[in-house]
């Protein structure tokens, strides 16, 4: 991949004037100026999905200029250099293959000389057979029972990628419950099992490392409470597996490596839903319905390795939000889906983009001198609608949002589904085209209201609009749309990462807070004053203990 500072380029000088130009431009007279800009500035892809960005501070040379940074950072080569194997994680030395994950077209991908193809294949057949005999029910538990319910004890992408797939396909559902435990806090894994009977409960220790604090410390107390009943430890072997690229620690747990569901350094934790981690979104929609989701995200894999860059969905997804991060200023993105299974795909994206793309180092090691990574979050539609989209219509910051939904419900209830989509198509029509003066005063005018009343309220009622969104419209949240939707979204993080000049597959910044966690457990046991922090850090250690 070549190192390019973005803002030393040609075209970023060039977008900084053409931004000076278009910057108060009216999305209004965009819209009236340019009767085909709907089809100008939209995309389907694979008759499943529809993604509109014509409502957005752009104009078909913006497109072209932000087209032109791409090819000067050589996006192209790096979505070659990931997609043939190259160790484009170079802090780590890694190479970054989910998309040989999914690769449904089995064609060989090289790592280190070997095609990893046949060990892909491999696993995701052992996932097969163990989610049907879980499933039909002939893996018995240590009293020959069935099982019945599944506990995935992770955190990060251990946790956030299932758990968010299995809640948006929860449609496609079989008879297994399915639990995630994450937090370290004791209540999360305590409430779980309260629900669960030692009997018939399987658990699924994934951790790509086997050695996170969260994982491992929640994995023991679900063993203990296990073997209170179960008292064997050779019965661990029918109620516990690993999802793991370590045989090692998985070995010294005690769980029978036979058990284990591997998977490889390559995989990044926040992109390895397609991986061994998947297991328990295999357990809970079937093993055909996995299979599809990986079929969505290579399906919108083919697209971005093989479609130019002004027809390119994630391309084009990415360099807009460059346009508002780096030339507009915008601090944050909301992913709002009107669709309540899609309820943690905002939180599942938190991570993806901002774990990656969170760094201020660039490729060469250097500090950057320009903004890297947005701040994502978001809430489901309409519930956002009722807590924070004041701000979004009329608040002072513009916050570029990503309006989600399906045209077809899996709960077609009266008119909840219409109802809902009157919601979804209204708010990007408020953000866009706001409310003015005149339309305002005309309301009061209609309702006989007393125009000195009026003259004091009006401005609070005007909306300025011009604030921008994406409406990705799909035709229904399928296992494949929302593979390929996923994939969408981890390409455009791809492209990004690229143009920031950043590694984008690495995460030390997550590193200190661990490594200070493990120097200050010692200190919180027994009475003794603590005093090797700061006075802050001190205090606060010091009236804990005395308060516990
Ligand atoms: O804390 C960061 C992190 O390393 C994430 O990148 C990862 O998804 C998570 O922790 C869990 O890691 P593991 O799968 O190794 O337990």
């Amino acid at each position: 991949m070549k190192n390019v500072n973005p803002t030393q380029t040609l075209a970023w000088k060039a977008l900084e004037n053409h931004f000076s130009v278009i910057k108060d431009t009216e999305m209004k007279t965009l819209f009236s100026q340019e009767p085909s800009r709907f089809e100008q500035f939209s995309k389907t892809f694979s008759d499943q999905i529809l993604v509109d960005f014509s409502k957005n501070r752009i104009t078909k040379e913006t497109l072209e200029k932000l087209q032109a940074l791409a090819k000067e950072c050589d996006v192209e080569g790096a979505i070659n250099s990931m997609f043939m194997g190259e160790k484009i994680n170079r802090t780590e030395d890694r190479a970054v293959l989910h998309t040989a994950l999914r690769n449904r077209s089995n064609a060989p991908v090289i790592v280190d000389g070997k095609d990893v193809m046949p060990e892909v294949n491999a696993v995701l057949n052992k996932m097969k057979k163990f989610s049907e005999r879980i499933i039909s029910g002939e893996w018995k538990g240590y009293t020959g029972k069935a099982i019945t319910d599944v506990v995935n004890i992770g955190i990060g992408g251990s946790d956030l990628g299932p758990y968010m797939v299995t809640e948006a396909l929860r449609p496609y559902k079989n008879h297994l419950t399915m639990h995630f435990v994450s937090n370290v806090d004791g209540t999360h894994i305590a409430e779980t099992l309260k629900k669960c009977d030692p009997e018939t409960t399987l658990f699924l220790i994934a951790s790509k490392t086997f050695t996170t604090q969260e994982t491992m410390t929640n994995a023991h107390s679900a063993r203990d409470w296990f073997l209170a009943s179960a008292k064997e430890s050779a019965f661990v072997a029918k109620h516990f597996v690993a999802l793991s690229t370590n045989s090692t620690e998985v070995a010294k747990f005690g769980i029978d490596t036979a058990n284990m569901f591997e998977f490889w350094d390559w995989v990044g934790g926040r992109y390895s839903l397609w991986s061994a981690i998947g297991l328990s979104i295999a357990l809970s929609v079937g093993y055909d319905n996995f299979e599809q989701l990986l079929e969505g995200a290579h399906a919108m894999d083919n697209h971005f390795r093989t479609t130019d860059a002004e027809n390119n969905i994630p391309m084009i997804l990415a360099l807009i939000g460059i346009w508002y991060n780096n030339f507009f200023g915008t601090e944050t993105e909301a992913i709002l889906p009107y669709d309540q299974y899609m309820h943690r795909f905002a939180a599942y994206f938190q991570q993806g983009n901002m774990e990656s793309n969170g760094k201020y180092i660039d490729r060469d090691g250097n500090n950057v001198n320009y903004q890297t990574g947005p701040i994502i979050w978001g809430e489901p539609g309409t519930n956002g609608q009722h807590a924070f989209y004041q701000l979004i219509h009329q608040g002072t910051k513009i916050i570029p949002c990503d309006f989600i939904a399906p045209a077809v419900s899996h709960n077609p209830l009266s008119d909840h589904h219409a109802k809902l989509m009157s919601n979804f198509f209204a708010q990007t029509e408020a953000l866009a085209f706001g409310k003015t003066r005149e339309q305002v005063d005309a309301e009061f005018a209609a309702a006989g209201k007393d125009p000195k009343t009026m003259d004091y309220v009006a401005p609070f009622k005007v909306f300025e609009g011009n604030r921008p969104t994406n409406s990705i419209l799909l035709k229904e949240i399928t296992p494949y749309s929302l593979g390929a939707l996923i994939a969408m979204y981890e390409h455009k993080i791809f492209v990004q990462g690229v143009i920031f000049n950043i590694f984008t597959f690495d995460q030390w910044g997550v590193e200190l807070g661990k490594q200070l966690a493990n120097r200050i457990l010692p200190e919180l046991k027994g009475k003794e004053s603590v005093n090797s922090h700061d006075s802050s850090t001190n205090n606060l250690i010091n009236r804990y203990k005395a308060w516990r």
